[in-house]
């Protein structure tokens, strides 16, 4: 077979025709439904007990954020008319041992990097905690793990309150006086943040090396919650987990990669579009092509399957020049010493296919969500969208933008995507300044009480 041909069949297997992203959409939203009212469902839906943001907050925070590769800590100034300010922040690579070990090594691991970051900022001590995994939540500041994704497997974790474990890690390292005031998912952290800053913002996406999105719910239409919809406040942002959304056309390559992976049958829309999985299919792709003798005289470069990143698709999607100089010398790093310009065309097809699937499907889901709360599209929405895919992947944002368009090409003008740069960090600022108001409040009510 030549590569053209075998390019060709690889463009129908992927195909998402605006009829197939319709019965996503509309898969999605029984998905939705099912689990808002606490039946079996691949979306958890899961309620936040956290609000959208004013823009009214303010004050200084502490921010942790907890997601793939790094622990983010942040020192976050909130001048309030929706202006917020990084003071400081670092990053902590999250070492291997940690995110594989005991649980108690990575809580320790984050405890002393929050020490060694607090060392300088002082008298700060009130501070939100985003934990970029699924987790179950009856209040806004714990939250019991579900299980973990992106790999992680850190034992001792799941089913336990991930706020008291830090807490726990804080006493063991001598690490005083800070209060976690508020817990919440990174898609949940973006969306606070995003409505700090415009109140039509109630949808918030990640596309990073995970993906998950959230939205703002009215709590009477989440038949789950225990307590009754005023007194959760009236609204909610529910974390919808759509990692784990499966009603998808899986195709030979995506059933070869869940079976790889070590949460077989999970989160099977984030292995469909997420940083940490199209390098895989998109390696894979090309090892099939290399095995039946398309590429690369039947040779697979030693390294591919585990050196080839999302960074080295978007280079090669944006190699333009004559030859594709690029792609060469990514081929070369993985162990390709030598590519025809056919070869590298061929290669950079695949990347092509894998992400502009990925583009669609994202789009699918995000309309569903935004149909969700307005099926006629008759308003304006902001979506904050955070993660690498969405920030760096060259035409990730023009690819989604345009299915929407497939998907209603009258009204969707009316959603609006905006990068939420730090989001997820910023978000948990603001919400550790409402948990704090909201205590400074219950203690003015319980002092007034107590003088009556
Ligand atoms: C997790 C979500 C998270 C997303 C983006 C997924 O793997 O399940 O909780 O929001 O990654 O970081």
């Amino acid at each position: 077979m030549q590569a053209g041909e075998f390019i060709e069949g690889l463009r129908r297997d992927f195909l998402l025709t605006t009829d197939d992203l319709k019965k996503i959409a509309e898969d999605f939203h029984g998905e939705m439904r099912r689990g808002l009212a606490g039946g079996r469902s691949s979306l958890k839906m899961l309620p936040s007990h956290i609000d959208c943001a004013t823009g009214g907050e303010s004050g200084d925070f502490l921010a942790i954020d907890l997601g793939g590769t790094n622990l983010r800590v942040l020192q976050v100034n909130l001048c309030g008319r929706g202006k917020a300010r990084i003071e400081r922040v670092r990053k902590f690579r999250i070492p291997e041992s940690a995110t594989h070990g005991r649980g108690e090594d990575l809580f320790d691991f984050i405890a002393k990097s929050i020490g060694v970051f607090t060392k300088k900022t002082g008298a700060v001590r009130r501070m939100g905690f985003t934990f970029s995994f699924p987790f179950e939540q009856d209040g806004a500041a714990s939250g019991r793990l579900i299980g973990w994704t992106k790999g992680f497997s850190a034992t001792g974790v799941v089913g336990r309150d991930v706020a008291a474990l830090l807490r726990d890690a804080f006493h063991r390292n001598s690490v005083d006086k800070i209060e976690i005031a508020a817990l919440m998912n990174d898609a949940v952290g973006t969306l606070v943040a995003g409505s700090y800053t415009d109140r039509r913002c109630d949808i918030a996406a990640i596309f990073g090396t995970g993906t998950n999105a959230c939205y703002r719910e009215r709590a009477a239409g989440i038949g789950k919650l225990k307590k009754s919809p005023a007194d959760e406040g009236g609204h909610m942002i529910v974390n919808i987990e759509w990692g784990n959304f499966d009603r998808l056309p899986l195709n030979r390559y995506d059933l070869a990669l869940d079976a790889e992976t070590i949460n077989p049958k999970c989160q099977i829309f984030e292995k469909m579009i997420s940083g940490m999985y199209l390098k895989k299919i998109a390696a894979k792709i090309i090892e099939d092509m290399i095995l039946q003798k398309i590429i690369f005289g039947g040779r697979i470069p030693a390294r591919l399957a585990d050196d080839f990143g999302t960074g080295d698709m978007s280079a090669i999607e944006l190699d333009r020049a004559k030859g594709l100089p690029k792609t060469r010398s990514i081929l070369r790093r993985l162990g390709a010493a030598n590519s025809s310009t056919d070869e590298r065309k061929a290669i950079r097809d695949v990347c092509n296919v894998v992400s502009g699937r990925a583009a669609r499907a994202s789009a699918a889901a995000l309309f569903a969500v935004v149909t969700w709360i307005d099926p006629g599209l008759a308003d304006r929405h902001t979506l904050a969208m955070d993660g690498t895919l969405f920030e760096k992947y060259p035409k990730f944002k023009g690819r989604v933008s345009a299915a929407l368009k497939d998907l209603d090409p009258n009204k969707s003008s009316n959603i609006r995507m905006i990068h939420a740069k730090d989001g997820s960090g910023i978000g948990a600022a603001i919400a550790a300044a409402v948990a704090a108001k909201k205590s400074s409040n219950l203690f003015c009510d319980m002092s007034i009480r107590g003088t009556r």
